[in-house]
């Protein structure tokens, strides 16, 4: 059915990563021409031919029930390409409490097919999988034992649907993950606008780090880059709080500081705007008719990116002073959270050096 496959992937800790692999398999298996390469690596352009006889497909995880914003941009670069065959599949943060417990992926795909359809591609199928959950800033890695029965899975299921989409069949699942994803819609909208924001500002790295830099060599967003006096890793706010550099450290030194989120969340809710027109209101008594509802939000936007970026940035002045990175390294869970990253893969495999 296919002469050529492109399989573009975005992977935190692997998992998308794996189910691209699984993919690139079946269609060599096929004797198609098959590629994978990260978003990073991509040079779309060159790689997707058009017509009927070339698929392209984006594999990536699923973040607060929508496309992390690295993907939809790198979905909104696409080239143009009319007739050319496609599909989405979002992997997404399955769980083992005595039974299987699967992910919601909401509108991921959809939305990332729906960018593909305005560029002229004809959809061929979107399908989420389940692979481990993988959110270590929220809980533990899984029980090895269940990631491997969730990764067995996951691959019977992926190249089962994937193989027919090979042979040209359409297959469009996730309706009713769509439902509720659209339901949950206001939840990924403030994810995407102020969440990962957020998440990217409570990372830091313990008194175990010795420097060694693999967090920022292999970041597939580059948003880390080493700093200060200790040379320690600094978060900046690209990061998609993908938890590759937190499943990968070498030393476990990679921890999300709850306190942090606390004292972050208690700042970033102070109503900057409301107090900013009450204070002005004292020079220009007027000025409540003039300002409206938009100007306000505005404002309240501009204090939270600000006040996260200056409260993060003494943040980590501070934490290179031993005694007080010690106090944030044992007040927060993730020092006692279980390491998950996708067990057959490495950081060499993600070719994003
Ligand atoms: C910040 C973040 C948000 C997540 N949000 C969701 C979600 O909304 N729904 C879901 O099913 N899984 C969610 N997950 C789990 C991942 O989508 C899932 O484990 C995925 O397979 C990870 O793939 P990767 O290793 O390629 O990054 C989230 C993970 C992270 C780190």
């Amino acid at each position: 059915m296919y002469k050529k496959v492109t399989i573009y992937y975005f992977s935190g800790t692997g998992n998308s990563y794996r189910v691209a692999s699984w993919m690139a398999g079946a269609a060599a298996a096929h004797g198609i021409d098959s590629s994978i390469s990260s978003t990073a690596n991509a040079r779309p352009t060159e790689e997707i031919d058009s017509g009927a006889k070339n698929l392209v497909g984006l594999v990536f995880p699923t973040h607060g029930f929508t496309a992390p914003w690295h993907v939809i941009y790198f979905a909104l670069r696409l080239p143009r390409r009319p007739g050319t065959h496609a599909f989405v599949t979002p992997t997404r943060g399955g769980t083992k409490i005595n039974g299987f417990i699967p992910g919601l992926e909401g509108t991921a795909g959809y939305l990332i097919a729906l960018i593909l359809l305005c560029k002229g591609y004809r959809l061929r199928g979107v399908q989420a999988v389940d692979m481990p959950a993988n959110w270590m800033a929220l809980h533990w890695g899984l029980h090895p034992v269940n990631v491997s029965g969730i990764i067995n899975r996951a691959q019977v299921k992926t190249t089962a649907w994937f193989g027919e989409i090979l042979t040209g069949r359409r297959k469009l699942g996730g309706f009713i993950p769509l439902f509720l994803g659209l339901v949950l819609l206001p939840v990924s909208v403030a994810y995407l606008i102020g969440g990962r924001f957020y998440l990217a500002k409570t990372f830091f790295a313990s008194a175990k780090c010795n420097s060694c830099g693999v967090c920022a060599q292999y970041c597939p967003t580059h948003s880390l880059t080493l700093q200060g006096k200790n040379r320690l890793p600094y978060w900046s706010y690209s990061c998609e709080s993908c938890m590759r550099c937190m499943g990968f450290c070498p030393r476990q030194a990679v921890e999300v500081s709850h306190p942090l989120a606390i004292l972050l969340y208690y700042i970033i809710t102070i109503p900057a705007g409301y107090y900013l027109l009450k204070w002005l209101t004292s020079f220009f008594p007027g000025i409540k008719e003039i300002v409206s509802f938009w100007p306000i939000i505005l404002i309240d936007y501009v204090y939270f990116l600000l006040s996260v970026y200056l409260v993060y940035r003494l943040f980590h002045l501070l934490i290179h002073i031993p005694l007080i990175n010690r106090f944030f390294t044992y007040t927060t869970l993730t020092h006692y959270y279980r390491r998950y990253h996708e067990p057959g893969t490495q950081l060499k495999d993600f070719q994003e050096e």
